[in-house]
Formats: C-alpha cells, structure tokens, sequence
C-alpha cells in the first residue's frame, strides 16, 4: 500500500502538552496519517507504549506498514475511539499516561478516499469514516425527510438557508436520485440568495457538507461519550489533548473538561461545598491553542483548529 500523504495539525504544540516521557503509554485515538503517532513514538520510546486507535481501515493499514519499525511499542485498533475503556481493557491497562484526539478528516480522506468528504471533487455521496457502517450520506439525502435535511443542516452545520436548501433536495430527488458530490454542492448553490453568494467567504456548500458528515459519522454522538469516560482512564498527572475543528466539538471538549474541574451543583450562596464534588482534571491551558499564522499559510486547513488540554489531578 502506497503510504498516506498527511499534514499534521498543530503537531509540536499537541506532543508538548501531552507532557510525555520515556517509557509512557499514550492513546492516539485519531492516527489518520500517523504524524501525531510518530512523533509521540519519539517522546515515550525507550519502555514507552503507544495504543493507535482509528475507525477508518484505511488509516489502520496505512499504520501498520507506516509504523511497522515500532511493532512491539504499538498497538493498533481499528475501531471508535469511543470504544477506548474496552479496547485498554483489552491489553489489561487500566490507565494511560496521556490521550490525544486530533478530530475531523485525515489529508487522505479528504483528498484521495474517493468517499465523497470534498465538495471540490465529483465522487460519490458516502461520507463515511468506518466504511462497515450502513448509511452513506447519499442513503441520508435521499431517504431523511425534508424536516430531518432542514434539522441536521441547522445543527451540525449551523446553516441559516436549512429550510430552503432541504427543500430543493426534496424536489430534485424526486426527479431522480441525487448521487454525487458535485450534484449536491450545485443544489445548495442553487437554494443561495444571490446576495449571501456574493458575500460569502466560504464556499456555499462547507455547512451542508459538515453537518452531512457529522450526521453519517454520529461524531458528536462518539465525542460525548468519549468524554463521560475519560476521568477514570487518565492516571495521575497524565494529560489529555484535543484537537478540534468546528465550534460544536470544542464546545463538547470545553464544557467537559470544566465540568470535570468545577462541577459542584451547590448554591452559589453555600459557605462550603457539601454535594461532594471532587475535581478530576484540570484545565492547563484557559483559552485554547490556536495555529501560528505561519501554520495556516502553509494549511489553510489547520485555520480553525483548536487544542485543548487538561490534566489528571
Ligand atoms: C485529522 S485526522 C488525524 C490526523 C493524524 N493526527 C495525523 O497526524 O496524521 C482524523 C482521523 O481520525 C479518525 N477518526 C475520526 N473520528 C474518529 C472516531 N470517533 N474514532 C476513531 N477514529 C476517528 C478519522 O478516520 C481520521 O483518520
């Protein structure tokens, strides 16, 4: 297998704050093309363990002949990062020195999967991260209600024109069924005002195409319950970094972590706490990190991301 292209976002900044030393073990739930991986295998080798967890097989193969030298410092596990009590379980850890999650789509998915991510190629509708999963975002576009279209674009993609947009999928499908990524990007741009297409920075189709891919993925679905189990996997001291890309996932990694470091329910009014709430982690960094401007001239990608990080009190 030709190995994969990638471009790492934020690579130096995540590997410093996961605070790693020789001989840790570390989860990297997201190894895509494996930058993130390789340099946390530099930082933990001598002794160190890395579990490398993806859902894309793609990027489980890719890891394999990529990460083949480190073979006995290395486990890789094709499936759910969400997964990842039963999967350390599995190798009977009971703790890990640090996770990292580097969220949303690898180089490879975007540019070469052929699984139809980019509104900039002509592939087909699919869209999915774990190809044995069953519905495509064709299946979606063409099966989901004209309310459902409407809701799913308004919440994942927080798409203003919704309404509209899903109703010009309703009427096109019924002609014949929409199949193609360029079919789809032309109905959306076709539901745009002419006014919001002159103003507009971004392509018209980005928030439709997030929120298809939210949807096919249930992504925010697996990060909330990623984060309700993570306090009990991280060992004293160990760190946890995020890195996210769109404002509904940083939310869900903000609102945790400060629920972990300050969720007593008691009156704001009581001298002391009596509900027994224990802090867990903490947060290390108050706002989160962001690319240098010299990152995102070299991947205008990388502009949105965000790196969170708390550690294990
Ligand atoms: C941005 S890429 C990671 C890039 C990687 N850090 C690198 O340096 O090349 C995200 C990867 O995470 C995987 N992924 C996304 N959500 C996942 C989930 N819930 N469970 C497992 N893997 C997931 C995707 O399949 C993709 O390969």
């Amino acid at each position: 297998m030709k190995p994969f292209n990638h471009i790492s976002v934020l690579q130096a900044e995540a590997c410093d704050h996961l605070n790693l030393k020789p001989g840790a073990v570390c989860v990297d739930g997201t190894l895509g093309g494996c930058g993130h991986a390789r340099s946390i295998l530099k930082l933990i080798l001598p002794g160190g363990k890395l579990i490398g967890i993806d859902q894309d097989i793609d990027a489980v193969n890719n890891a394999e002949s990529m990460l083949s030298e480190f073979s006995d410092s290395i486990h890789i596990v094709h499936s759910n990062f969400s997964e990842l009590p039963a999967i350390l379980d599995s190798l009977g850890l009971k703790g890990v020195d640090g996770i990292l999650l580097d969220l949303g789509l690898s180089f490879h998915q975007l540019m070469e999967s052929q699984r139809g991510f980019s509104f900039q190629k002509d592939e087909p509708l699919d869209m999915r991260m774990d190809i044995e999963k069953t519905s495509t975002a064709a299946d979606i576009i063409n099966e989901y209600s004209e309310f459902a279209l409407a809701d799913i674009f308004f919440r994942y993609g927080e798409e203003r024109m919704s309404r509209k947009i899903a109703r010009q999928i309703v009427e096109k499908r019924e002609i014949s069924k929409i199949a193609s990524t360029r079919e789809l990007a032309a109905i959306v741009r076709e539901a745009m005002p002419l006014k919001l297409l002159k103003t507009q920075k971004i392509h018209p189709a980005t928030r439709v195409f997030q929120a298809l891919r939210i949807e096919v993925n249930s992504e925010l679905e697996h990060l909330e319950n990623f984060m309700s189990q993570i306090p009990d996997l991280i060992n004293s001291g160990g760190r946890l970094c995020i890195i996210s890309f769109h404002s509904l996932e940083d939310r869900i990694v903000k609102q945790s972590i400060r629920s972990w470091e300050n969720g007593c329910t008691c009156p704001k009014y009581f001298p002391e706490c009596v509900c027994g709430f224990v802090p867990k982690l903490k947060a290390i960094v108050k706002k989160p990190i962001i690319p240098s401007s010299r990152e995102i001239s070299i991947n205008p990608l990388s502009r949105s991301a965000k790196l969170r990080v708390a550690e294990r009190i």
